[in-house]
């Protein structure tokens, strides 16, 4: 097994579990969807989702991966059921596809990063002549791409959790430091009440869907990404307390960039709440607002504070796209005896590829950007969106379905409970593993059942709830 590798420590599993969670998820869909979701109504049913539903799909995927020390197409192989290593494939295929267009997203914020060292606030302005601007967002993906492998390729303790333990704590300090600032900026107690206060009014079932689904892409769930990253650790390591650790910094730092943004959307909008609710709900908010925000700090301020933002979205990006490359590469290591350095740059290489309908998707390519007419949905959607539903939706709820029945009727609740039981727990853990248990076995299969049938009724079949 040492061929494996595995962490070193309790705290760098952790922290790189966390790092895969917190991503773009969180500081660019997460502000955007609670904007479009009335405020803080979305946000409370975010939180409950994340620990009601996702928090004992998590702990099973760790489990999978701590029993059997494999990633997930070998994992179920393992445990005796090889017709369910299906799972591992599905997950597969979700992570080549996430990774293939959420590397382009990733090269959007990091190219911003440069565009607000050298001061060029006015890029808001033109951002869809940016995205379309493919020979440069190609360029600053393939960077990214080719550091994501460079981290990956050195292993588990030296590259992932080395880069998780460097960027994780500075990510918390960015975050920090560009809160305490927005919180001196005029308008910001209106901002920080539509953030805080719900208005459940404005919850419709699109909203709990929305809710759900933001809940389990953000905490990499559904995928085997937690079972991969499971099967680096030792049985020393708590399955319970470490899925609700790396469930609440998930979570946290979701709500802490919403308090690092709302005081920046009511400054722009001077407080104005139907101003606020309308560019709040904006997918290209954080790229095509919030630079206007840096603007009007003045050009030195506004450069630094920019800079920082961007630059702190980018290493979010990259525990995250790290930890997506991971899956794939940990299947060619097990399952086809490939030597980690070659499965890492192959597929790295192979995605990228795989992602440049999306790259075109973004304004340089008609067809692609006008890629498909979904049933239900005004226009056109682009490459990148569908690849999107495809996997970063609709597999994910299937594959967490999958693990909730696997874990509780195939594998067993006798195999699942030795696995998350460990001596002397307190009795937070005592009751928290206890609803797992009981969880896994009925809420997630209903729920996430549910969830996947909606999806597929609506985005693929055009009937409509409403
Ligand atoms: N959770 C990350 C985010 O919020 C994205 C991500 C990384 C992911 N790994 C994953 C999503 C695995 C689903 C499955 O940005």
């Amino acid at each position: 097994m040492a061929a494996r590798g595995g962490f070193n420590s309790r705290i760098g599993f952790i922290l790189a579990a966390a790092g895969s969670a917190v991503g773009l998820g969180n500081i660019w869909k997460f502000p955007f969807e609670v904007g479009a979701g009335g405020g803080a109504a979305f946000l409370v049913i975010y939180l409950f989702f994340a620990f009601t539903l996702c928090f004992p799909v998590m702990a099973a995927e760790i489990a999978i991966g701590r029993r059997t020390q494999s990633s997930p197409v070998s994992a179920f192989k393992k445990l005796g059921f090889p017709r369910w290593s299906g799972i591992g494939y599905l997950g597969l295929i979700s992570g080549l596809l996430i990774l293939s267009f959420y590397n382009i997203v990733a090269a959007w914020a990091f190219g911003y990063f440069f565009e607000m060292l050298r001061g060029h606030f006015e890029i808001a302005k033109h951002f869809s002549d940016y995205t379309a601007d493919w020979l440069k967002i190609g360029s600053y993906a393939l960077i990214f791409m080719l550091g994501t492998a460079f981290i990956v390729s050195r292993g588990v303790a030296h590259g992932i959790e080395r880069a998780a333990k460097m960027m994780m704590p500075l990510l918390l300090l960015l975050v920090l430091g560009l809160i305490i600032y927005s919180l001196t900026l005029p308008n910001a107690n209106v901002g920080i009440k539509y953030y805080l206060l719900p208005d459940f009014s404005k919850v419709t079932g699109a909203v709990v869907y929305g809710a759900l689904g933001q809940a389990f892409f953000s905490l990499s769930l559904g995928m085997g990404a937690l079972i991969t990253f499971g099967s680096y650790v030792t049985k020393q390591t708590n399955v319970i307390s470490s899925a609700a650790i790396i469930t609440l910094t998930d979570v946290s730092i979701a709500f802490l960039a919403g308090l690092m943004m709302f005081p920046l959307v009511a400054y722009v909008t001077n407080g104005d709440l139907g101003a606020m609710a309308d560019i709040s709900g904006e997918e290209a908010f954080i790229f095509e607002t919030l630079p206007t925000v840096f603007e009007s700090l003045g050009p030195n301020l506004g450069l630094v504070i920019g800079s920082i933002f961007f630059l702190l979205l980018s290493f979010a990006a990259l525990t995250s796209t790290i930890s997506l490359l991971e899956v794939p590469t940990a299947f060619l290591v097990d399952e086809k005896k490939i030597p980690r350095g070659k499965a890492t740059w192959g597929v790295a290489l192979f995605i990228f590829v795989i992602g440049i309908p999306s790259l075109l998707g973004a304004g340089a390519s008609q067809f692609f950007t006008q890629f498909i007419q979904m049933p239900e949905m005004e226009s056109p959607i682009s490459f990148m969106k569908f690849v999107g539903l495809i996997g970063g939706s609709t597999f994910l709820s299937i594959g967490g379905f999958l693990i909730s029945i696997f874990t509780a009727y195939v594998w067993k609740k006798s195999n699942f409970r030795q696995e998350i039981e460990a001596e002397n727990e307190s009795a937070l853990i005592r009751f928290l593993r206890g609803y797992v248990d009981f969880a896994i076995g009925i809420i997630c299969p209903i729920v996430l059942g549910v969830i996947t049938v909606v999806t597929i009724l609506t985005n693929y079949l055009g009937v409509s709830f409403s």
